[in-house]
């Protein structure tokens, strides 16, 4: 059972999501997965005017023929299980708009979405998407650059609005992907910095060294040995490849927000959308148009670093500069 306040943040949601009268919503979870949003978004969509129904599969990263017809024939997908099956894009493709939503019920509140951060994230992807080079600088040690161009970037903005629009409430940052082979120079994780999907704060400098698009050497303490061993069980060049870039644009996230919960509890919403963080990655880059998949693909926000497009400044030591992209 759900307060006030957290039904009306879903009634906020879905109303930016732009749930009109009569669309079908499909609520989907999985068998092992905690579902605890399922009785919640099927009620709201349907006072929306929405024609919600809850669909529940074994393994969402394979889900089954049967339950293609259902997904294919929805407005809106409210996704509780993170699926990571092909056909989650293919639905976008054809104008099916997806909500993710995952984490624990005082997260989606606090940092809950506004129309004003569509605005702001749309004016950052615009830069992006005009610029030709990326550079990132810290004064840990980081001193990176892409060229961009090649492939396209995404948008998150805490709501599923526009036709095709895959989103994850919460959480507004912009992500683009370097031309391949591209990334040059080094990355230092630095103390306090987090690695997902490990759900780590890191307590010891990581530097990656990076050649042509991907990290041909790591070095630093324990976290760093830790860092390659999971690179290297792979067996896969491609783990090792720069995959999307961009920075935090969300209000309201709490960088320590990962260290009060079990790891099972937390998608880690706050430190990927960190207000003027710098989003690193590694691995795949099919969803910016590309071609490389990839069996890991890590998430590394990092504090206090200055991201460049063009040599004109969007964020300078963690604070967003662009007048339109500020809270
Ligand atoms: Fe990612």
């Amino acid at each position: 059972m759900f307060t006030a306040s957290h039904h009306a943040a879903w009634r906020h949601v879905l109303s930016l999501s732009r749930l009109r009268e009569g669309e079908n919503v499909i609520v989907l979870g999985a068998q092992a997965g905690r579902n605890q949003y399922k009785s919640i978004a099927v009620q709201v969509a349907r006072e929306l005017g929405g024609e919600p129904a809850y669909l529940e599969v074994e393994n969402p990263n394979r889900l089954p023929k049967s339950a293609i017809p259902a997904l294919r024939s929805a407005d809106l997908l409210i996704d509780l299980s993170h699926a990571h099956d092909p056909l989650i894009r293919q639905l976008g493709q054809d104008g099916v708009r997806t909500l993710t939503v995952l984490e624990p019920p005082e997260i989606l509140e606090r940092m809950l979405p506004q129309q004003s951060d569509k605005a702001r994230v749309d004016s950052a992807q615009k830069c992006i998407k005009a610029a030709r080079k990326m550079r990132v600088t810290s004064a840990a040690g980081t001193d990176f650059e892409v060229a961009l161009g090649e492939l396209k970037g995404n948008s998150q903005y805490g709501f599923a609005d526009d036709p095709g629009h895959w989103d994850q409430w919460p959480g507004a940052f912009v992500t683009t992907y370097s031309n391949d082979g591209s990334a040059q120079g080094q990355v230092v994780i630095d103390e306090g910095d987090i690695l997902f999907p490990q759900k780590e704060y890191v307590r010891s400098p990581i530097k990656l060294l990076i050649e042509d698009g991907y990290i041909k050497a790591i070095e630093g303490g324990v976290d760093a040995k830790l860092l390659k061993a999971t690179l290297e069980s792979y067996n896969n060049p491609e783990v090792f490849a720069v995959s999307h870039l961009g920075w935090g644009l969300s209000r309201n996230c709490r960088w320590d927000a990962l260290s009060y919960y079990n790891k099972q509890d937390v998608e880690g919403q706050d430190g990927r959308g960190f207000y003027g963080n710098f989003l690193f990655s590694t691995g795949p880059n099919l969803s910016g148009g590309g071609s490389r998949r990839a069996p890991l693909h890590l998430d590394i926000p990092l504090m206090g670093c200055s991201t460049f497009l063009d040599g004109v400044p969007m964020v300078v030591d963690g604070v967003v500069i662009p007048e339109d992209q500020r809270v």
